[in-house]
């Protein structure tokens, strides 16, 4: 079968809006800071799958790890009939629930929602083609916004890896947790994945590789704003910086301007000083206990946690109550 055309809720129109507010807030704020969903262009999706394949990056591997081990798992407790993934990129590991789906379940539905046409594109037409009798309907959409629009009926379980929970704000996810439970009815599931409190040693370089990957992610916002808003931003001349932050526990990714620069954007001209930091991305690390406080705080009862043998990678499955 091949994929549904794809349902599109970003349109153009508001991803330029989006993108044009979110600039004109972030860079004439101080410190500086620009939101991580602008790194995801076509280029920018590609780098991020680079990343998921670098040593240093653990994340993927540990996640996938769980998963592997316990995709069964998910099948049975849950029993879903409609799989809807948020920030679904290219749904590499989400293969391993519908695989495991494929061995027990009734699953009929597969809904990926994400902000980036190409990678929907890629993973939906892949997944109809290697999942017959599936339906799959691809969304385009924010994740933090798009949730009232969620299929309804059936069992539901929404699942949301990567750890990409972590690039929200606490208070923001805890409006995100809530607006999840609220789209979703008693007896549908959430299947999360968040990264874990661990050596900064550990987590710092998996932010900041050897062999820059993630230096070039994160000057592809960038790129992205000189395109899409004609800005005039050199990338070479900002240096990519990983910082953690032990007070959040949370690895802040920033792009800090080399030498006093201005760059023209919008109606707007942005100075920056020598040294001075743009923000692109938290991305928090959670602690077991904490995770399951958070869920509870939303309406979601935690029914397992799973970690990879390294405990690097947790896996939370919760039930809507
Ligand atoms: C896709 C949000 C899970 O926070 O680890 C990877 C993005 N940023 N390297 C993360 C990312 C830098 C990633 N998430």
């Amino acid at each position: 079968m091949s994929a549904e055309p794809l349902e599109i809720y970003l349109e153009e129109q508001d991803l330029g809006r989006g993108l044009r507010e979110d600039v004109r807030a972030g860079l004439t704020s101080t410190p500086k800071w620009l939101p991580p969903k602008w790194f995801y262009d076509a280029r920018g999706s590609e780098l991020f799958e680079e990343i998921t394949r670098l040593p240093e990056y653990y994340p993927t591997r540990a996640e996938r790890a769980v998963l592997a081990e316990h995709a069964d798992d998910v099948a049975e407790l849950t029993g879903a009939k409609t799989l809807i993934e948020l920030g679904s990129g290219s749904s590499e590991k989400t293969r391993l629930l519908l695989d495991a789906f494929t061995r027990h379940g009734e699953l009929g539905t597969f809904v990926p929602l994400d902000v980036s046409v190409s990678a929907l594109r890629q993973s939906t037409e892949q997944i109809a083609a290697e999942y017959p009798g599936l339906r799959v309907r691809g969304v385009v959409g924010d994740f933090t916004r798009q949730l009232d629009r969620l299929p309804t009926g059936g069992r539901r379980l929404v699942v949301f890896l990567g750890g990409t929970i972590g690039n929200l704000l606490p208070v923001e996810r805890a409006e995100f947790l809530n607006s999840m439970r609220s789209a979703l009815e008693a007896g549908d599931w959430l299947l999360i994945g968040t990264d874990l409190v661990k050596d900064p040693g550990v987590i710092v370089p998996a932010y900041d590789d050897a062999a820059g990957v993630t230096a070039d992610f994160n000057r592809n916002v960038l790129r992205v704003i000189n395109r899409e808003l004609g800005a005039n931003f050199d990338p070479e001349s900002f240096r990519h910086v990983a910082v953690w932050d032990p007070e959040h526990e949370w690895v802040e990714m920033r792009l800090r301007a080399e030498r006093p620069t201005r760059v023209r954007v919008l109606d707007l001209d942005v100075e920056f000083a020598a040294g001075e930091d743009l923000r692109t991305e938290i991305s928090a690390k959670f602690r077991p206990e904490g995770i399951a406080a958070e869920l509870a705080a939303a309406g979601f009862a935690r029914q397992a946690f799973w970690t990879d043998p390294a405990g690097l990678f947790g896996v939370s499955l919760a039930r809507a109550d």
